[in-house]
Order: structure tokens, then sequence, then C-alpha cells
């Protein structure tokens, strides 16, 4: 599996979350609240295998450029991670602030996805190679299932 592949699909997902989400009504509580739960942990998974395999490969196979690339990235997933997603699972589903919320989410992930699709991707490709590409795809599939696993059991055990 080649890693660009394995995070775009993520991104999809984490898009078509998002659409369900913002397409979601004050009434149903039940359904928001399932699918935030199940957007924090694509989103959380996913950041972790772009920071710790894709990210590290791209910076030390770059210049300056990539270095910028890979800090401002990091930032936005730390504003979306730390503060905006842990700020909308605080929010009472039921509320007239929750879609406002919602909204800014989306408007960030987005953003986030089309830069790393349009900016870093295409760079990390060349710079990478496919073979590179390939053995980074794998350990994140590796990683995905493991962190998954984890997640799962601790659902259970809450
Ligand atoms: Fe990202
Ligand atoms: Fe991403």
């Amino acid at each position: 599996m080649n890693a660009i592949d394995l995070l775009k699909a993520d991104h999809e997902k984490v898009k078509a979350i998002l659409t369900q989400l913002s397409e979601s009504t004050e009434r149903g509580v039940k359904k928001r609240t399932e699918l935030l739960d199940k957007l924090e942990m694509e989103v959380s998974i996913h950041t972790q295998l772009e920071e710790q395999i894709l990210y590290p490969a791209f910076k030390a196979a770059g210049g300056k450029d990539e270095a910028e690339m890979y800090y401002e990235a990091k930032e936005e997933h730390r504003t979306v991670d730390s503060l905006v997603l842990p700020d909308l699972k605080a929010t009472d589903p039921t509320s007239p602030e929750f879609a406002g919320r919602v909204k800014v989410v989306k408007e960030l992930l987005e953003h986030h996805i089309e830069e790393e699709e349009t900016e870093m991707f295409p760079k990390a490709k060349k710079l990478l190679g496919k073979a590179e590409l390939e053995k980074l795809g794998e350990q994140m599939l590796a990683m995905k299932s493991s962190l998954k696993k984890s997640y799962v059991s601790q659902k259970v055990a809450a």
C-alpha cells in the first residue's frame, strides 16, 4: 500500500464524516455524538500516522521549504487535536453553538487536507519515490491496526 494513497483514503473518510456531521441537527443527539466519536478516532489515528511516519521522512528528504511546510502542518494538527476538537466535544450537541463549531472544524480540516494533497503530498512523491512510499505505507498499515485496537479496548474499558 502506497503511503500517500492510504492517507488520501483517510481524508475521504474524514470529509464524509464532516459532511454528515454538518448535516445533522440538534434533534439527532445520538447521531451527533456517534459521528463526533468517529471523527475524533479517525483524525487522531491519521494524525499519528502522518506525524510519526510520513512527515519525518518528508522533512528528512527535503530542505528549508519542506521544513517550513512540516512545521505549519504540525501546527494545524495541534490546533485541531488539542484545541478545536476538544472544544467541540465539550459542547452540548443540542445547543446552537454546536453547528457553528462543526462548521469551523470542517473548514480547518478541509483547508489542511487541501494543502497536504496539493502541496505536501506531490512534493513527498518526488522526494521519496515509489519504493520508499510503499515501505512507509506498510508501516502505516501496521501502526493503524494497532492504534485502532487500542482505541477499541479503551472504549470498552471506559
Ligand atoms: Fe494532516
Ligand atoms: Fe492528512
